[in-house]
């Protein structure tokens, strides 16, 4: 009897060790039967009235790895094999990408009642900008919000933001403890977020707004900037840690603008050049007045869509010209030709003097535009043309003008940064089929004429309905920093090599892969 009770555990673990891995057998069982059903109906079944699917082993999650570690190569390799118009599976949603110019003109000039960007983006940018605003609302209000925003960037407001940028500049440099002394090695991009913020706070929101930023308002840009990771595409709505404080940072970030608004109404109108004031004497087609928490939320939603892009743009300049520092020469050497050796104080007209300062953000943005994949949700079936193709509305549309911008179709040796290319002449300048900005076709959606950028192989700031309106004021921003960082530093790579890190796809926007260290060294006079 001894025996059995002591043998009784032992039979009752075997029993469940048989248990477990009868169910072990049955699941792994199922995992096969569906990946097979899954490779039978790709391989048997295609749909011949819609584009090719790129082949996955897994349903759901499809191709999201191998896409998610570099959106670019997936895109280009994918191309090769299949051709401009082709599906993937991402997170569950069949994503259709059409790349090429044509690509570019179908999804971004697509027509309201056939895509929609609001269905794509809302659950993660409301929460991060607030109610009421841009795709939180209907489109034709969004155009008017971005009409909004484009009046108040004017030459005007340009001319008196160029002298706030450069001091914000040489300031942060002299007051930076990284950049002590003659010499140094720094990590580039973390100092380019940070300028970014000062200086578009600065310009922007004003200088009270500014003078919080390095107290609050940097540590709650930052919890609202965790709501953009791309796991909120599922979770946006989750009670999770970051979720709670991106959601605290909206509350308190809104509460200080709208009562910054209070206090500059008591105060009265003083005439600043800054976003807040123009939007807080905005008033909508149909008389209403743009409510202070709309103008809160649209100043969020423009700090953030510019932080990203422009110090991703910024970081990646900076590295151009460590791994270049003859064309940082150059660039020294353009500004002491064309604004006199003493180098006075930098003005607006000043840009305009300096067309390689504007070609190397060009050149950049061609190679690492911020953005990779645009994307819309189908609304109503889209026939392609020149196919039997029709995409259906369970559909997401992907552009992807990153693919064509590094195409040898149209850029001559397309993965080498030379900012020349953008002269006429240059053997790397682009084929005659990239048409200038300015012969491009107009459309006003509400917002001002901008081009469709129809045929265009190369954009980095979109086209249509949703195109960037924050161009100009990136432009502005970025060669002003750069002129100001020329004057100073000279950069090279730490090893003195010519190489440069690669790219981080891990959040929405891409950027640099850290640490991207520079070594840095003052110039003689500076
Ligand atoms: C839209 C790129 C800077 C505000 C866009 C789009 C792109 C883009 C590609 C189109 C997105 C889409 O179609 O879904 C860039 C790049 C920048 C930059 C590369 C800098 C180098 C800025 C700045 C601001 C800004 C500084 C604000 C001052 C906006 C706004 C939209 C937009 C409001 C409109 C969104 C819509 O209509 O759906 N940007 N941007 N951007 N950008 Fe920018």
């Amino acid at each position: 009897q001894d025996i059995s009770v002591q043998l009784e555990p032992l039979a009752q673990r075997f029993f469940q060790l048989g248990t477990a891995s009868q169910v072990g057998v049955v699941f792994a069982s199922a995992v096969g039967l569906i990946i097979l059903l899954n490779v039978v109906q790709q391989i048997f079944f295609k749909n011949p009235n819609e584009p090719p699917v790129v082949f996955h082993l897994v349903p759901w999650f499809g191709s999201t790895v191998t896409y998610g570690i570099d959106p670019p190569k997936f895109l280009k390799a994918n191309r090769a094999k299949y051709g401009d118009v082709f599906t993937f599976v991402l997170l569950g949603k069949k994503t259709t990408v059409m790349v090429g110019p044509q690509g570019n003109d179908f999804i971004l000039n697509g027509k309201l009642k056939d895509v929609s960007a609001e269905d794509i983006y809302t659950p993660l940018t409301t929460p991060v900008f607030g109610k009421d605003v841009v795709y939180d609302c209907p489109n034709s209000k969004l155009m008017e919000q971005k009409k909004f925003m484009k009046i108040a960037l004017t030459t005007e407001a340009f001319r008196s933001y160029v002298p706030i940028i450069a001091d914000e500049v040489t300031t942060y440099f002299k007051k930076n403890p990284d950049f002590k002394g003659r010499s140094g090695i720094v990590d580039i991009p973390k100092k380019m977020a940070q300028l970014t913020i000062f200086t578009a706070s600065h310009t922007l929101q004003g200088k009270e707004i500014r003078d919080q930023i390095d107290e609050t308002l940097a540590d709650l840009y930052h919890d609202l900037d965790m709501g953009f990771s791309p796991i909120n595409f599922v979770l946006h709505w989750a009670p999770l840690p970051w979720n709670n404080r991106r959601d605290h940072a909206q509350r308190t970030v809104a509460k200080i603008y709208m009562d910054t608004m209070k206090s500059r109404r008591q105060r009265g109108d003083d005439g600043a050049q800054d976003m807040m004031r123009h939007l807080m004497n905005s008033t909508y087609k149909d008389g209403t007045p743009v409510p202070d928490h709309e103008v809160a939320h649209m100043l969020i939603a423009l700090l953030m869509a510019g932080q990203h892009s422009s110090s991703s743009t910024s970081s990646w300049i900076m590295l151009r010209l460590a791994q270049h520092p003859e064309i940082m020469e150059e660039l020294y050497q353009e500004q002491v030709k064309a604004l006199g050796a003493d180098l006075p104080p930098l003005t607006y007209e000043d840009l305009a003097k300096l067309p390689l300062h504007a070609n190397i953000i060009k050149e950049t943005l061609r190679l690492h535009a911020p953005i990779h994949s645009v994307m819309r949700k189908v609304k109503s079936p889209m026939p392609v043309p020149g196919s039997n193709w029709v995409i259906p509305d369970t559909h997401t549309l992907l552009a992807a003008p990153v693919v064509s911008a590094t195409d040898p179709a149209y850029f001559p040796n397309p993965d080498t940064w030379d900012p020349h290319r953008w002269e006429a002449g240059n053997p790397n300048a682009p084929t005659s089929i990239v048409r200038s900005e300015e012969d491009e076709e107009k459309f006003d959606y509400g917002y001002g004429l901008v081009s469709k950028g129809a045929a265009s192989p190369y954009l980095p700031f979109g086209a249509g309905r949703h195109r960037c309106i924050g161009e100009q004021f990136a432009n502005v921003q970025l060669q002003t920093i750069v002129a100001m960082i020329v004057r100073m530093f000279k950069f090279s790579n730490p090893d003195g090599s010519r190489n440069i890190v690669g790219t981080d796809y891990q959040s929405l926007f891409s950027r640099p892969l850290e640490p991207a260290n520079i070594r840095w060294e003052r110039r003689e006079n500076a």
